[in-house]
């Protein structure tokens, strides 16, 4: 356990080396300031880490991640991320990224009692219930499992459309494209679900503000 633990501070010093040997101005640029073209709201799951499966360097992504990829809309940190990333940062995508696999989707779909994070999975079983028709459908609990998982980035997808954030950045003429995708653990490979918001006219009624 030590072991691991000191060896995670001499990775880092042979990291800080292999980067200064290309280019010794590498620190000093990125310290100067950063502008992420992108936002990504991800799972906390250690498979998925954000920078590494898109090949984004230090800088280019600005990240948010928690359990099961949730956009829930009085989470004052996700709140926080998003409206500094669009307001400031003036980040070009929103990304929500699932995985199939995901341990939080997983346990939504059960009854089992876990303890706290019971009532952070319940977000994600109202996902179920908004779409239990389709999902009870799925006789194969695998398929309805993935199935399970891409519908929850689609309500993140929504969800985030939904907020005052977004569709105030709309309202105002930024360009803000908020897109889903699913990881797949097995190969490492991304699907892209096609489901890119660009306005507010394809949330329902009720969620189009008027700003
Ligand atoms: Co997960």
């Amino acid at each position: 356990m030590e072991n691991l633990y000191n060896q995670l501070l001499q990775n880092n010093k042979k990291w800080v080396a292999s980067k200064l040997e290309k280019d010794p101005e590498y620190f000093n640029r990125l310290s100067l300031g950063q502008s992420p073209p992108i936002l990504w709201i991800g799972c906390a799951d250690s498979r998925v880490p954000a920078n590494e499966i898109i090949g984004a360097e230090p800088g280019e992504v600005f990240v948010h991640r928690n359990i099961a990829n949730m956009v829930v809309h009085s989470d004052m940190n996700m709140l926080s991320v998003l409206d500094y990333a669009v307001n400031v940062l003036k980040v070009k995508h929103i990304i929500v990224c699932g995985h199939y696999g995901c341990g939080g989707v997983q346990a939504a779909m059960t009854n089992k009692h876990i303890g706290l994070i019971d009532n952070w999975i319940r977000h994600i079983k109202d996902v179920y219930r908004f779409h239990q028709e389709e999902l009870n459908a799925i006789e194969n609990e695998k398929d309805r499992f993935n199935r399970f998982v891409e519908l929850n980035v689609v309500e993140q997808v929504l969800d985030l459309g939904k907020t005052s954030i977004v569709q105030t950045a709309w309202e105002s003429g930024q360009s803000v494209h908020v897109h889903g995708w699913v990881y797949d653990i097995h190969d490492g490979l991304i699907k892209d679900l096609d489901i890119t918001l660009r306005d507010n006219k394809s949330l329902s009624d009720v969620y189009q503000l008027d700003i």
